[in-house]
């Protein structure tokens, strides 16, 4: 969750690591600290607040070392202060360490070694590892963090600057990612690859469960027990402008408009030319195997677990296999019932949310066949799981998911295809009917996009709304989950999703005089009867704004205003439809003052449970 950068080499150490740090800001950003080494002492300056607050601090202070780590928080045990903030170190000094993720047997170790006389700063579980490592140290840092390893439980990745070794940063990862970044006499330490890129594209990608002894002219990684590790170097093949906000007032506005490039890179490569079959060549999954499936379990979180719901939807369609979609912090604790022949689907676009992670792993664990759909090639859900359908969305910035998810849904109606065909359910004519539908998506999707004047006009209306709801039938209730929370989770308005014919078991009390509801009416099959909902809503006074394709003119008659969306087959509306209620969201953050892209008290990779 939080974010890690360390640089050894003769840089401006300050400028490499909190500029590393403000493209990692996305992942918590409660705190941030740096410490650096020079002339033989550990410097450390930290500072509650945004990364702002700690470069406020720094402009009065030299930091001239050629060796640096720092750190953003997101706040797990302790509140946010500058005490909790990282870098932390143990009572002498000699260390100092930043970390990522919850070390679960910190109670017992601290009182450990408060009984051995250690004085604590900091509520944090993180400062128990630097007095740990003091306790432990014997002139050898290596032995000692093999040491410290077999003592700490739970997720980490730990990065440790001590005062007797002036060339050598070291970095250790369970659980948590971390990356090194290889240059030419310089090398750099980070959570995430964006905090690195403008200095080097080469890195190597720490397994779980390995650790690396960092210095200028080398990089020496080991397992945790100390064992040598060979790494292959992984090319970075995306620019850093990718990662950069590109003209756009928030990451997130961008990411919105760059959805029909990222669905077209998704599908690039994956149906064959004349339209009729999916081609998944990486797949190892034999046919005997998907003709074997008896069931699907789709593990995620959030917004990954909405794209679930519309892949469930698909999947039972065209394959014929019955899905369960679960939520990955439920999931992991029940001994849900699987067989052999179950396919584990995990979704993540960071993969590495550590509910989803503890899935991937227990299923794998029983032996079960696990494919991830995930964003980010290295992630521990790409390296981890049998099979992997990467999303071409290209990095993610903003906390609030949107090209993510639109890919996702493309990952999974191609699977969704796949399997079908193999398994004999779906006719040629059948699946060339739905893969020439996805082909038109990445052209389909520039027209939606432009739907933004108006989505920004309702936004502002709506400025003042508590409550809001979304309703829709079939695929359009999936959908309206997700516009419920991005409109939550970015513009702090109330929002709840209901299919459209539960409303009157009980929301409806909730329908008042003008309380806006945004009603999804894409699919032909269902047309009637979500008219009739949007009936009843209206009745109650509500103000409903709908959704649905262009050329149906009998939607004006029912509600307040119409959104035309192009029309598509209806099996493949929610790719598009999701866009509008992604834009409603953006602009009522905008209208509100809110931070769009860093909303309160979310980050955009949860790697703590
Ligand atoms: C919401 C959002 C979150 C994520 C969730 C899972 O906009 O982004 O709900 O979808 O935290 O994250 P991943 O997909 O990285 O596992």
């Amino acid at each position: 969750m939080c974010g890690i950068v360390g640089y050894i080499g003769s840089r401006n150490v300050k400028e490499v690591v909190v500029g590393g740090l403000r493209k990692l800001e996305y992942r918590g950003y409660d705190s941030a600290g740096i410490a650096t080494l020079e002339d033989g002492k550990l410097k450390v300056i930290k500072s509650v607040g945004r990364l702002v607050n700690l470069e406020d601090k720094l402009v009065t202070e030299s930091l001239d070392g050629h060796l640096g780590i720092g750190h953003t928080r997101w706040a797990t045990h302790g509140r946010p202060s500058d005490d909790n903030a990282h870098p932390h170190q143990d009572c002498s000094g000699r260390f100092a360490i930043v970390h990522n993720g919850i070390v679960e047997n910190y109670l017992q170790l601290r009182e450990e070694l408060e009984a051995a006389g250690h004085t604590f700063r900091s509520e944090t579980d993180t400062e128990v590892v630097a007095h740990l490592i003091e306790e432990v140290y014997n002139g050898d840092l290596f032995q000692t963090m093999i040491a410290v390893g077999e003592r700490i439980h739970g997720a980490y990745a730990l990065v440790v600057l001590a005062k007797d070794h002036p060339d050598t940063i070291f970095a250790m990862r369970k659980s948590s990612p971390l990356i090194v970044g290889l240059g030419q006499e310089e090398n750099f330490i980070a959570s995430d690859i964006p905090a690195i890129l403008e200095y080097t594209r080469n890195v190597y990608v720490l397994d779980d469960g390995e650790m690396a002894v960092v210095r200028k002219d080398r990089v020496d990684c080991f397992t945790l027990d100390g064992i040598p590790v060979l790494k292959d170097v992984y090319q970075v093949t995306w620019d850093a402008v990718a990662a950069e906000r590109g003209g756009y007032d928030h990451f997130m506005l961008k990411e919105i408009h760059e959805q029909p490039k990222a669905i077209r890179d998704t599908l690039t490569g994956r149906i064959s030319e004349d339209l009729s079959r999916v081609v998944l060549p990486d797949l190892t999954l034999s046919d005997d195997k998907i003709r074997a499936i008896d069931r699907i379990h789709i593990v995620a979180c959030g917004t990954s677990w909405h794209a679930g719901l519309v892949g469930k939807v698909v999947l039972e369609k065209y394959a014929r296999i019955p899905v369960d979609v679960e939520i990955a912090s439920e999931y992991r604790y029940r001994d849900a019932v699987r067989t052999d022949n179950t396919l584990i689907v995990v979704i993540s676009q960071s993969g590495e949310t550590a509910d989803t992670l503890a899935a991937l792993r227990e299923c794998k664990a029983r032996g079960l066949h696990v494919l991830a759909i995930t964003n980010v090639v290295g992630s521990s859900a790409a390296r981890e799981a049998n099979d992997v359908l990467v999303t071409w969305a290209g990095p993610e910035i903003a906390v609030a998911s949107t090209k993510a998810y639109t890919t996702q849904l493309i990952a999974l109606y191609l699977l969704a295809v796949h399997l079908g065909q193999i398994r004999a359910e779906l006719t040629l004519a059948q699946a060339r009917d739905v893969l020439v539908a996805l082909d038109s998506l990445p052209q389909l999707a520039e027209q939606v996009v432009d739907t933004a004047p108006h989505m920004e006009q309702f936004a502002k209306e709506w400025v003042h709304a508590e409550h809001t709801f979304f309703i829709g039938r079939g695929l359009d209730y999936s959908v309206a989950l997700e516009g419920a929370l991005k409109l939550k989770e970015i513009s702090y308005i109330h929002a709840e999703a209901y299919a459209a014919g539960e409303l009157k078991h009980g929301t409806l009390a909730l329908i008042t005089e003008g309380v806006p509801v945004i009603a999804l009416a894409t699919q032909p099959s269902l047309y009637e009867k979500t008219v009739s909902n949007i009936k009843e809503v209206k009745a109650r006074g509500a103000f409903v704004l709908g959704l649905t394709w262009v050329g149906n003119e009998d939607l004006a008659k029912s509600v307040d205003a119409v959104i035309y969306l192009p029309l598509t087959a209806p099996d493949v509306a929610p790719i598009l439809h999701v866009i509008p209620l992604q834009l409603l969201a953006y602009y009522a953050a905008v209208s509100r003052g809110n931070d769009v892209d860093k909303p309160r008290n979310l980050a955009k990779s949860v790697t703590v449970e």
